[in-house]
């Protein structure tokens, strides 16, 4: 016979257990949503690097620079920044929570199920992709963001021209306005005379001798991916990463782990989000795998090449 005891405790588990229910739905539809942005983010990104070996020479570096300069300073490119580093963090934590989550659950189910027989490899090794891409995007973003940032010794692009008098070598700032600076000026006299211009805040061109802002240059990104790669950049203070080779080796191996990341990823988000239309099946499941393989690829043909044409 039924007691209160019984049904309060029926109660109890049943709505435990729709409440772990939902709040794992819940964790799914964010990890989805912030995946997807993150997939968009990585369309933009692959963009943009993909000029780095588009374009070479004195062009390569000016449309790269310009368009670092765009990135960083453009106020809507700036909000969907901050939304990728927050999607990725979100990602990252719900990401954690779900799998520990899973585990739990699975202990007792795994007793009678064979989960070999019934999913993919990369579907039950998502958290340890995952983990993996994020210490790749950590040390990547100490790499290359963090000096763009906040390197104070990250020099500013500058060209060198032949003095057509004296046919000596001249180094000139490349100005936002498309003239130039020469570096000279920024430079204290022989004897100790102050420099007629100087830098503030890491980018601003002033006149000293009368304090106004004359215009600004662009930090010189280019060169440090460049340099990161294996190309010699010793002229503006960057000379060859020595370990380009393994730098190359490590960031292909990352792109191996990213596309089994996203072979799973893609189409599972749109399941998460409750889009399960019949018809659309074969196709968000073929262009989620085509994604999977094409953007790593592409990404990873990128520091391929700059290490070979060093
Ligand atoms: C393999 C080729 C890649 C190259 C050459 C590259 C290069 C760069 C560079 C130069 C920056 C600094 C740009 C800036 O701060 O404005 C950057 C930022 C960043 N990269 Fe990459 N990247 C590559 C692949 C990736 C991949 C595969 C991911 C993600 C899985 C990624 C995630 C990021 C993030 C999150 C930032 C910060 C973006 C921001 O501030 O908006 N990168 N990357």
């Amino acid at each position: 016979m039924l007691n209160l005891h019984h049904i309060l405790n029926y109660k109890k588990t049943n709505m435990s257990k729709s409440a772990i229910l939902s709040s794992s739905i819940a964790k799914k539809f964010w990890m989805a949503l912030t995946g997807l942005f993150l997939c968009l983010f990585l369309i933009g990104h692959l963009i943009g690097n993909l000029q780095l070996i588009m374009y070479t020479g004195a062009e390569g570096k000016s449309v790269f620079n310009e368009y670092a300069y765009f990135m960083t300073h453009n106020p809507a490119v700036k909000i969907l920044s901050y939304l990728t580093y927050f999607s990725i963090l979100f990602h990252a934590i719900d990401g954690f929570l779900l799998a520990y989550q899973n585990s739990k659950a699975r202990k007792k189910k795994y007793a009678y199920s064979k989960p070999n027989e019934n999913s993919t490899w990369a579907s039950r090794h998502m958290a340890l992709l995952g983990s993996l891409i994020l210490i790749f995007i950590v040390t990547h973003m100490v790499n290359f963001w963090a000096a763009m940032h906040y390197d104070e010794t990250l020099p500013l692009h500058t060209v060198s021209v032949a003095d057509p008098n004296t046919g000596e070598e001249q180094k000139l700032y490349v100005t936002r306005t498309g003239d130039y600076m020469p570096v000279s000026a920024f430079e204290a006299g022989p004897n100790g005379e102050k420099a007629q211009m100087e830098i503030r805040n890491k980018t601003e061109f002033y006149n000293s001798a009368v304090n106004i802002p004359v215009g600004g240059g662009y930090k010189d990104l280019h060169s440090l991916t460049m340099a990161f790669f294996g190309h010699d950049k010793s002229e503006i203070g960057r000379p060859a990463n020595p370990y380009a080779l393994y730098a190359t080796i490590l960031y292909v191996l990352a792109m191996i782990v990213l596309a089994f990341h996203l072979w799973q990823g893609f189409a599972s988000a749109f399941q998460s989000l409750g889009i399960r239309i019949k018809k659309y099946r074969t196709l968000i499941e073929g262009s989620g795998k085509i994604f999977a393989i094409v953007v790593p690829a592409a990404f990873a043909i990128i520091p391929i090449v700059i290490y070979l044409t060093k």
